[in-house]
């Protein structure tokens, strides 16, 4: 499924006045391409992946999925908090995708089964989610939005708060579901890195690619840093390379 963002506005009405967090993007990320998004605090990367997810409602443009639908439902999301419901087991957290499509018991279990054997959480089935390690909690959300069966995962930010060595380990997971599954994924996160690892920038000579790209945006992180209202500016680049590619806007 593609996804194509046309002329997105989105404004805020706040006491303090009118803040612009979207301001005319334009963007296509193809059928089945890992697409990252990075980009400074409050330049509006969750209120891109909210509308996205019809969670919040465009001032101007619209966002279109384009392509023949081939699964159960159009997007998931992974929310940076992992956002389970802590009075159910993992086991009973996955399948609620089903659950909403009033899936049979058994076809729910099924489901849930594939999806945390996928995760490898298959053994805490039974936990509770204060049970879990925040990357555990990170799996079963990624499990969750699987089972959904969707065209295309959101994710915001879902490793933002754990640790460097669980982030290493969970991307390397993602990429081995999306090598797999070839689902449209949208990823925004903070970190440069992440976004060149997960993104298709996985170049023998990572350092140097680093290093070509951190070329390209500082000149537009330092202006973002230095403007009080980042999310105003509308200037964007993508850089892209074969089907995974990552976008920045400041
Ligand atoms: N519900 C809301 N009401 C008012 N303003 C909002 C609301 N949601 C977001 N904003 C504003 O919109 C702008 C973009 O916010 P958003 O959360 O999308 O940024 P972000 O890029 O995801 O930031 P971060 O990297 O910190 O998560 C910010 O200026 C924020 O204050
Ligand atoms: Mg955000």
């Amino acid at each position: 499924m593609r996804v194509v963002v046309h002329g997105l506005t989105k404004e805020f009405m706040t006491g303090q006045g009118k803040t612009v967090a979207l301001a005319g993007v334009d963007l296509e990320v193809r059928d089945r391409e890992f697409f990252g998004i990075i980009g400074p605090t409050g330049c509006g990367k969750t209120t891109l992946l909210h509308i996205m997810a019809g969670l919040e409602k465009a001032t101007q443009g619209g966002v279109e999925f384009v392509g023949e639908k081939r699964t159960q439902s159009l997007v998931s999301m992974v929310f940076q908090d992992a956002a389970l419901m802590p009075w159910r087991t993992v086991e009973e957290n996955v399948p609620l995708g089903p659950e909403f499509r009033k899936e049979q018991r058994s076809m729910m279990k099924r489901v849930s089964q594939y999806f945390l054997e996928m995760v490898r959480l298959f053994d805490f089935s039974g936990s509770h989610p204060h049970e879990l390690s925040g990357g555990m909690k990170q799996k079963v959300a990624i499990a969750r939005a699987l089972a959904n069966d969707p065209e295309v995962i959101l994710m915001d930010e879902p490793f933002a708060n754990l640790d460097a060595q669980t982030r290493l380990l969970l991307r390397e997971e993602l990429l081995r579901i999306w090598e797999r599954d070839k689902k449209t994924v949208i990823l925004v996160t903070h970190n440069l890195e992440e976004s060149v690892m997960l993104c298709g920038m996985r170049d023998p000579d990572f350092g140097r690619c680093m290093e070509k790209i951190w070329e390209l945006l500082r000149y537009d992180v330092d202006k973002a840093m230095r403007e009080s209202r980042p999310s105003q500016t509308t200037e964007q680049q993508k850089i892209g390379r074969g089907k995974q590619s990552f976008t920045w806007w400041a």
